[in-house]
């Protein structure tokens, strides 16, 4: 059988009148070897040869240099544009849900307070710019992750409300994955109060909430010796771990924030000292467990400030600091300040007590602090690593800061948390003060108005 080429000529006599008509060369003539239907561009495949032993960063520049990538680009840009509108689609219905219930919770607020569930009150007061405290907000975050997997369930679903009992955000959080601490925190209960049903549950699963319960929290001990000893050595040994992790600035925050009468508790070698700015202060105290340190602070600040009068050095404890502040004459203090203290002290809730009890009204507490950290991998070194930092520095590094000042009773105006969540910049105050001027949110300042508290009794 005789096979067709083109125009309906025998295959062989077809090609040929095609390269006769377009004189097109024979390429086996061209190559010296015979007709191939892939012939190989040894220019190319050496090209190509070359480029595979560059590294692979320089593979891929060369790549969005080359042609191909420019002539791909335009299917690039649609599949971008694609994506982005889904990402935006998602976001926005989740907008539109979050707004049909806030109108709905404001209207159920308004109705009956005592009506709101435990979500809909942190909801509430989250959306009124109210500082949650630290356990709140905590639990807050995990009924918002357990709304993006409903909000996920019920995509297209307007009509229900998200709105679960603290027992189903319990049970849906604990069948989490990857999270090695399964309980959410309980708000309704004091903190620390268990049944002894909960307690044999936690040694069971451990699960440990508290720090009082932590196991990998090592006992509170009083470290006064241990840093009579270390005074010395104290800043050259300190010294590169904080660099390391830009401390200076850190501690040039907490500086700025004192006012009027300031008390410096756990002053140790006096480190704050080179940010300290006389002009906001009326008059300054350092107190710590240790003389040692006490005088190091003492020779450090007369030095850097000859002239500076009002200003007292004192040896003693945080933890008995009303009684000896009552042993004097009635002392109260503007601003109450502390670096790196609490994971020193024997009794670190007792000291944040007296501190706020020796505040002025309209008082501060000043906070820069280390402690637990946001993230759960962050927080399991840091108890692996816990009775050795006890060793080193005498320091509980893994103790949750928002929990102490949480047990002391103190409201939370400004926090900040740097180095993966484990240092904690605080202003705390007294539930009592009232908010100042530029602790409100925008819209009250804007507005001149205090905020009003959210209540559900
Ligand atoms: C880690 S050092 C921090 C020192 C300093 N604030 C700083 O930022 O470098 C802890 C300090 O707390 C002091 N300290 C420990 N227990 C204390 C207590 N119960 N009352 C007062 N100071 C205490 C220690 O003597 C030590 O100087």
């Amino acid at each position: 059988m005789i096979r067709l080429g083109l125009v309906g000529l025998p295959a062989r006599t077809g090609r040929t009148a095609v390269r006769t008509v377009l004189r097109i060369p024979r390429i086996s003539s061209l190559r010296g070897y015979a007709d191939s239907p892939f012939p190989i561009n040894h220019k190319e495949a050496q090209k190509q040869r070359d480029i595979e032993k560059l590294p692979k960063w320089r593979q891929w520049a060369l790549y969005f240099q080359s042609e191909k990538f420019k002539k791909s680009m335009t299917i690039y840009y649609i599949c971008g544009f694609g994506a982005t509108c889904v990402a935006f689609f998602y976001y926005m219905r989740d907008r539109y849900h979050e707004d049909k219930q806030i109108q709905h919770v404001r209207k159920k607020y308004k109705n009956d307070p005592k009506s709101l569930s435990e979500y809909e009150f942190l909801m509430l007061r989250k959306l009124s710019q109210e500082t949650l405290r630290p356990l709140e907000e905590k639990k807050y975050r995990i009924y918002q992750m357990m709304r993006k997997e409903f909000r996920r369930k019920h995509l297209m679903d307007k009509s229900v409300m998200f709105n679960p009992t603290p027992e189903e955000l319990e049970e849906w959080y604990s069948k989490q994955p990857r999270r090695t601490v399964k309980k959410a925190p309980v708000l309704d209960k004091p903190i620390g109060e268990k049944t002894a049903e909960e307690k044999e549950q936690e040694v069971l699963t451990n699960d440990k909430l508290t720090n009082a319960e932590n196991p990998n929290i090592v006992p509170a001990e009083d470290t006064t010796e241990f840093y009579e000893e270390k005074a010395a050595a104290y800043d050259e040994e300190i010294k590169w771990e904080e660099r390391g992790m830009f401390l200076g600035k850190r501690r040039k925050w907490l500086m700025k924030q004192l006012k009027g009468d300031v008390l410096e508790v756990a002053c140790g070698t006096g480190r704050n000292i080179p940010y300290f700015y006389p002009e906001l202060v009326n008059s300054i105290t350092f107190l710590d467990s240790s003389r040692n340190m006490v005088d190091l602070t003492q020779k450090k600040f007369r030095s850097a400030y000859p002239d500076f009068r009002k200003v007292g050095f004192t040896v003693g404890k945080a933890e008995e600091l009303a009684q000896l502040a009552s042993e004097g004459k009635e002392i109260k203090y503007d601003t109450v300040v502390e670096a790196f203290g609490l994971c020193a002290h024997e009794d670190p809730v007792k000291a944040l007590k007296n501190m706020s009890s020796l505040l002025k009204p309209g008082g501060r507490i000043v906070l820069l602090e280390h402690g637990r950290g946001t993230w759960d991998f962050v927080n399991n070194h840091l108890d692996f690593r816990s009775e050795r930092r006890m060793k080193t520095w005498a320091c509980r590094w893994n103790l949750d800061i928002g929990e102490l000042i949480d047990e002391a009773g103190l409201d939370i105006t400004y926090e900040k948390r740097v180095h993966l969540g484990t240092t904690w910049m605080l202003v705390c105050k007294r539930p009592e003060d009232p908010l100042r001027s530029e602790e409100k949110s925008f819209m009250n300042k804007l507005w001149g108005r205090d905020p009003k508290p959210i209540q559900r009794e």
